[in-house]
């Protein structure tokens, strides 16, 4: 029996409520697969400030680093928006652990499914012409991590300011991240920018133009921030994968995420060169819904087939629970945010989702 060590961080929020629906689903592969995932919850954001008066214990990170993968949840809320930016869950232990394990390679696949772009907010035409992108986001530099950051001046003349900051191996690494999903998808990689203002995303472009030539099947497109969004809107299904710097990967995947129907089915990886990865919801810690159980629980069980995935290489786990997960979907098994307000009152909640993939799963 294959066994492997997943570090579980469910954090603030929706995330411990969402996390529960994950440990169902990874209880039933294990007795579908004949795996066995032993896992350890460490605290992680807001919850460990008040338990242990910091972010992200030496514990929690001790926890990852000795774990074959992270399954995180989401962090931050507004009981904790107040304290300096570098204690913030946000910053402490989020943008931490992306930068200590050098996870510079953000995977985030959203899609509309065959019979489910009623789901999408997109006029009906728009949604049925298709939507399959995988936004490659680079997750450890950027506007981000640029140095210096910071206040100067005094009175009405203070001023704040972020560096961004790209380097041509920070923009190779992504870039071939970029095109080798493409690859393996339908060979296209549209590069989003703004380089007809900013120097880094020059350089982002002339980088990205260098890598594409060792992908030959590759089309490569150039396209401006701005008109990204706008074209996602107006005619999605000409995108495939999308490489996007930090802040800009950020912005369009929630866009992206909400193209096909909420912030809740939205997943995603975040891997180093060794293939070592955190695997979490896109959305945050949704505080306007927590502790309600009527959070979206999918992304929560899509980051773990990504973890199973991308980390452990269990493909036919994976694959299984991305069915079960679309046949609850088509079965109209939905939480609320899903619904139009005349079809609400059937929405289903976090947990009965969350035992439909699992019902779902075993049967498959
Ligand atoms: P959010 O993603 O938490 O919520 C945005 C909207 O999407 C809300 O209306 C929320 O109800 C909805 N939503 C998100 N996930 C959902 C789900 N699973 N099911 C149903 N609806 C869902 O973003 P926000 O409100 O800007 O941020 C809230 C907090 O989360 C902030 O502290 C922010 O910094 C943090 N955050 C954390 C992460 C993370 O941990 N990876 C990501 C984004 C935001
Ligand atoms: C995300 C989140 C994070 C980000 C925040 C919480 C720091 O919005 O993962 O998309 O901006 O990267
Ligand atoms: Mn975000």
């Amino acid at each position: 029996m294959s066994t492997y060590q997943l570090a579980v961080l469910a954090g603030d929020g929706i995330g411990p409520e969402v996390m529960a629906q994950a440990h169902k689903v990874l209880d039933a592969v294990e007795q579908k697969f004949g795996l066995n995932f032993q896992r350890t919850d460490y605290p992680v954001g807001g919850y460990a400030i008040d338990l242990h008066g910091e972010a992200l214990p030496a514990a929690t990170l001790k926890g990852c680093e000795e774990a074959d993968a992270i399954l995180f949840g989401s962090i931050g809320g507004p009981k904790w928006d107040t304290l300096p930016l570098e204690q913030r869950p946000e910053r402490a232990a989020l943008l931490t652990l992306r930068s200590h394990f050098d996870l510079f390679s953000n995977l985030r696949p959203a899609k509309i499914y065959p019979g489910l772009a009623d789901l999408s907010p997109l006029r009906k035409d728009i949604a049925e012409s298709g939507f399959d992108v995988l936004v490659v986001r680079e997750l450890t530099s950027g506007i981000y991590f640029g140095q210096p950051k910071g206040l100067s001046g005094e009175g009405e003349e203070e001023y704040a300011f972020d560096t961004m900051r790209y380097s041509k191996k920070e923009i190779r690494r992504i870039a071939v991240s970029a095109f080798e999903a493409a690859q393996k998808r339908n060979n296209k990689v549209t590069s989003v920018d703004k380089a007809n203002v900013l120097v880094c995303s020059r350089l982002w472009r002339e980088i990205t133009e260098e890598v594409a030539k060792d992908y030959p099947e590759v089309e490569l497109e150039h396209i401006y921030i701005d008109n990204a969004a706008m074209q996602l809107l107006k005619d999605p299904a000409q995108f495939d994968v999308m490489l996007c710097s930090n802040l800009f990967g950020d912005i369009i995947s929630d866009e992206c995420a909400m193209i096909t129907g909420s912030m809740g089915l939205l997943a995603s990886a975040s891997m180093n060169s060794d293939g070592f990865g955190l695997y979490e919801p896109a959305g945050g810690s949704a505080p306007d819904i927590a502790g309600q159980n009527i959070a979206n629980p999918i992304a929560q069980i899509l980051s773990a087939a990504m973890l199973l995935r991308y980390s452990l290489n269990e493909t036919a786990a994976a694959d299984a629970i991305e069915n079960a997960v679309v046949a609850t979907l088509e079965a109209g098994v939905l939480t609320g945010e899903l619904l139009s307000a005349e079809e609400r009152h059937k929405a289903a909640s976090t947990d009965t989702v969350g035992d439909y993939v699992v019902q779902q799963l075993l049967k498959g």
